[in-house]
């Protein structure tokens, strides 16, 4: 049975930064979405370091945490049935180089610069999800929120 899931998206500065790149990730999101949460950040090196440990030592760290500190990012809750598998598919492939070739019209293939600027973070699994969602955002309650849309819905 299909249920409905939280991810968390992230638009990375770039992207941010590309007023086009932005309006058009914002449709998509609209569209394909229901937008639970959003706000605009910028991250230091400190709370980039907590958000990235599985990838600490890796070669593209230190490259990837002063990208990510380097200007705002656009934080978003998504809910959907399948949320994080549906949000990936339309980011496309980790490499941009892969998506501009195998689905250029991925997001990542259609606005991706490199494999590090690659226009948007999603989450990985259910887990990564939660912990993401409660990194960025500690009062949301999954609880209250479903509490409250059932009511809108009644
Ligand atoms: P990863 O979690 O493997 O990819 P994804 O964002 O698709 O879940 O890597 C996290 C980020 O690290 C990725 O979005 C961009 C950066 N990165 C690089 O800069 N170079 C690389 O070769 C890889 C694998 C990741
Ligand atoms: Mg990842």
């Amino acid at each position: 049975m299909q249920q409905l899931q939280l991810t968390l998206a992230i638009i990375k500065p770039h992207a941010v930064k590309n007023p086009v790149a932005l309006s058009f990730i914002r449709n998509v999101l609209k569209q394909n979405f229901i937008v639970v949460k959003t706000k605009r950040v910028t991250l230091d090196q400190n709370a980039a370091s907590v958000f990235y440990k599985e990838h600490v030592g890796k070669f593209f760290y230190n490259r990837l945490t002063t990208f990510m500190t380097s200007g705002s990012i656009d934080l978003h809750v998504l809910a959907h049935m399948n949320a994080i598998q549906l949000w990936r598919k339309i980011l496309g492939p980790t490499s941009v180089y892969k998506g501009q070739f195998q689905e250029p019209y991925c997001l990542r293939g259609m606005f991706g610069l490199s494999d590090t600027r690659n226009v948007a973070h999603g989450s990985d699994s259910p887990d990564s999800a939660e912990r993401e969602i409660k990194f960025f955002f500690p009062e949301f309650s999954v609880y209250q929120w479903r509490k409250e849309d059932e009511e809108w819905y009644r």
